[in-house]
């Protein structure tokens, strides 16, 4: 069957409202979080309504069919990834953010000869085209061991500038920490070389994939890297869970972050040993509807396929392109073509803010992300305090696309810039 998004958007609930009195619901705000089929909606109330208990502990029925619902999610996810130790690699957490603070947290638990622990002379490599989730936990790790805080600049295109690779990715090296898609400028790095070059110093690579995994086949296996993480929300998934992979012989290696339930292996009055990974991180009764509905979510992009959502995106990103060129005064923010990009697509309109643009764009049913979209650095970066961003996905057409161009030319007209 061929690829409709028309066909798909029957599946979401959602798109069967209207916005602003009556106006078709265009929603291109998918960067932020994505739409929810009926499949993930029931699959999440369907375990509250038959299975609720809590994982891993009762002796009961419920207990165990809970357990057996939250362990299928993590093989779900174990083979969405192409993991290569299967689901004892896969940790859940609340969110990638949540995921990128628990591998960072993790690391500055490392002691003495764990090949984690931080101390002053050794690095931490992130890029200026961070969101602050991927940032944020590095900057303070570094804070806390003494390790200083390095990174790749973006060049005025919108691409990771890899000329000075090797003096960025040093010897002394521990941690290379990157987007794998960025969430503003829709560009997706070239991780070979970084990789290569990473490894090669004995540094993890750590891929904040949230803008990738939604998108295009993400297989961490032929990627070579070392962690990932993204968020289920982003991924027609439910809010409140989200993944880190990690391969499992470095998870053996990594301390916990949170302790309590459920994460033990022995317990006394003073002193506790862990549980093997993954329950070492995943103290306390985790996000179990949650992770079932991720686990829908994630079964419904395979049934369409990861490569033809991102063939539909590509197609569709670069209409959109096209359509902007035709529009004067419309300065785009990163890379003009599709090569190597996804679809997150930033721009400004010469004169006319980005919070009025978008709220001009949603008085006619168009939903938009104005403002500096949670990468601050990279915005100062590029001499771009705010800019409006649309973000596409499976369900969105050419239609969405002309709705968002019509938006902006009506603005141009509004707000007296034609
Ligand atoms: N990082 C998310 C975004 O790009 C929240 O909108």
């Amino acid at each position: 069957m061929s690829f409709s998004p028309a066909l798909i958007r029957q599946d979401f609930p959602i798109f069967e409202r209207t916005v602003r009195e009556g106006k078709k619901l265009v929603y291109l705000d998918s960067g932020a979080t994505s739409q929810k089929p009926h499949s993930v909606i029931e699959a999440e109330s369907g375990f509250y309504k038959l299975h609720n208990a809590a994982v891993h502990r009762g002796a009961h029925q419920l207990a165990e069919e809970a357990t057996d619902a939250y362990e299928n999610a993590r093989l779900i996810v174990a083979n969405f990834l192409n993991a290569p130790g299967g689901s004892d690699e896969i940790i859940f957490t609340k969110n990638a953010t949540e995921s990128l603070n628990l591998l960072a947290y993790s690391m500055g638990n490392a002691k003495n000869t764990n090949r984690f622990a931080l101390k002053t002379g050794d690095r931490i490599v992130v890029s200026e085209m961070e969101h602050h989730a991927n940032l944020i936990p590095w900057q303070q790790l570094c804070a806390r061991t003494g390790a200083e805080l390095a990174w790749f600049s973006v060049t005025p295109e919108g691409r990771l500038d890899l000329s000075a690779i090797d003096s960025v990715i040093t010897a002394n090296t521990k941690v290379v920490a990157l987007t794998h898609q960025s969430n503003v400028l829709g560009t997706i790095i070239p991780l070979e070389a970084i990789v290569a070059r990473a490894h090669a110093v004995g540094a993890v690579v750590v891929l904040d994939a949230c803008q990738s995994v939604p998108h295009m086949p993400v297989d961490v296996a032929a990627l070579d890297i070392d962690f990932l993480s993204f968020s289920g929300h982003k991924t027609l998934g439910p809010t409140g869970i989200g993944v880190l992979w990690g391969r499992k012989n470095l998870l053996d290696e990594l301390p916990p972050f949170l302790y309590g339930g459920s994460m033990i292996e022995y317990v006394t009055m003073t002193d506790a040993t862990w549980a093997p990974a993954p329950a070492k991180f995943e103290a306390g009764v985790p996000n179990m509807a949650q992770a079932v509905g991720l686990g829908a979510a994630l079964n419904y992009l395979s049934k369409i396929g990861m490569e033809n959502i991102h063939t539909h995106e590509l197609a569709l990103t670069g209409y959109l392109l096209e359509g902007m060129r035709g529009i004067a005064d419309l300065k785009l923010v990163g890379p003009t073509d599709t090569h190597s990009r996804g679809g997150a697509i930033s721009f400004m309109v010469q004169d006319i803010h980005p919070h009025d643009l978008g709220q001009y764009l949603d008085s006619q049913g168009v939903a938009v992300r104005t403002g500096h979209h949670c990468a601050w650095p990279l915005a100062k970066a590029l001499n771009v305090p705010a800019s409006t961003r649309a973000s596409l996905y499976l369900y969105n057409d050419e239609s969405d696309c002309d709705a968002l161009l019509d938006g902006i030319v009506g603005a141009k007209k509004y707000f007296g810039r034609l």
